[in-house]
């Protein structure tokens, strides 16, 4: 085996850790469960996420001691907004101790959580005072039937608007997330958009091959000018909040917002600066990966700050990871199998 590095880099801005494609290390998303209570269609089906489905017990899973020590370590490579994800993160029990823990790192600007919203009416309030500052909810459609089948056990939408409510009502920022699919929930988008236009910025994500379950084939994807004309209003393409923002942002002209994730038609791998950490304490570089680096092995072996930082350079300063772009020209059988969502969080 060739030997670690073991010099420290320097923090972030002054000597700054890039991948072999020039991006900076900028975003941990920690996946805190695979457990959800939703079987949407596109991300755990229900005819493999069944009844009988195993997962991971919970010792397996790094404590918020563990996530707390790599996400500092992290931090320390230049990291300063985190992103709590699942599974469904707020299964996980006790949620705002870790907010707190995360918020009281050097360096942490931001703290936000992907949630598919059915636990915040009694959450959001503990989150917020523990230091989340934003929650991205999904759903798909405000239509009961359309929604029900897409969440795969027949869940009203009236449940997600509550939790976008109560984060509303805590203090919380609020994004949606509506993954768009040919045929299924194309044409209710603009019920979706009116109802909610006024209470979140909308993000509208193309159908996307993650994971190995989810039936994914291209004609089932729905381009930007399509979704964009569901919408209806007069939209005019806006400025992005920082480099590598992964929503193209459009504005309409009451200055609604709507963002376009549109990861097939358009990568946006040159500017990605995301890492994701899943449940049992692996370090994926990206979304599509086929593999990723164990932590929770050399955490829980006596690793010490130094050992753990210096796994985490090796692996970013060789990352050459642009799987959105290369996928074009792959054929299916190129593409698999991969690491699901479920385990990574989106
Ligand atoms: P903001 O901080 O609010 O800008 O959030 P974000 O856009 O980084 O986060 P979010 O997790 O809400 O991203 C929305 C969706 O975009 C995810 O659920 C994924 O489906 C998709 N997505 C996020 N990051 C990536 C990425 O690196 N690659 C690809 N292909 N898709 C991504
Ligand atoms: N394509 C696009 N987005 C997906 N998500 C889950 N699976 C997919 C997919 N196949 C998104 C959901 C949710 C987040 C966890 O990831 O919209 O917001
Ligand atoms: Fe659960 Fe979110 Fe996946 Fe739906 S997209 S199954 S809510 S983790
Ligand atoms: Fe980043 Fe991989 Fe997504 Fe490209 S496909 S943007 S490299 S996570």
């Amino acid at each position: 085996m060739s030997p670690l590095p073991t010099s420290r880099p320097a923090p972030a801005g002054d000597h700054l850790l890039t991948d072999q494609l020039g991006r900076p290390l900028r975003d941990l998303r920690l996946s805190v469960t695979d457990r959800c209570n939703l079987r949407c269609t596109y991300c755990m089906p229900a005819s493999v996420f069944g009844p009988d489905f195993a997962f991971l017990p919970r010792a397996e899973l790094l404590s918020f001691e563990e996530l707390e020590r790599l996400s500092r370590l992290f931090v320390g490579l230049g990291v300063n907004k985190l992103r709590i994800t699942g599974g469904e993160p707020l299964l996980r029990k006790g949620l705002p101790e870790l907010i707190a823990r995360l918020g009281s790192i050097d360096g942490v600007q931001d703290i936000a959580m992907t949630t598919n919203g059915l636990l915040l009416p009694r959450l959001a309030a503990d989150l917020k005072a523990a230091g989340l500052k934003r929650v991205t909810v999904s759903l798909d459609s405000l239509d009961p039937e359309v929604f029900g089948r897409m969440n795969g056990l027949g869940v009203h939408p009236d449940k997600v608007l509550d939790g976008i409510e109560a984060a509303l009502v805590a203090g919380l920022g609020v994004k949606i997330n509506t993954v768009v699919q040919r045929g299924v929930n194309d044409s209710v988008l603009g019920e979706l958009w009116a109802a909610l236009k006024d209470r979140a910025v909308l993000r509208f994500i193309e159908f996307m091959d993650v994971g190995n379950h989810n039936g994914w084939n291209l004609g089932a994807v729905v381009p930007p000018r399509e979704v964009l004309a569901q919408l209806g209003g007069d939209f005019r393409p806006a400025q992005a909040h920082y480099r590598g923002e992964v929503a193209a942002r459009y504005v309409d002209a009451q200055g609604h917002e709507a963002g376009l994730i549109t990861s097939v038609t358009s990568p946006f791998c040159g500017d990605c600066t995301r890492a994701r950490l899943s449940a049992v304490g692996v370090l994926y570089t990206c979304l599509f990966a086929v593999g990723g680096l164990d932590l929770r092995g050399p955490l829980r072996g006596g690793a010490g700050d130094d050992e753990l930082t210096a796994l985490l350079v090796q692996t970013w300063s060789r990352r050459r990871d642009r799987y959105s772009e290369e996928r074009g020209e792959m054929t299916d059988q190129q593409a698999g199998p991969k690491v699901e969502m479920s385990h990574i969080g989106g």
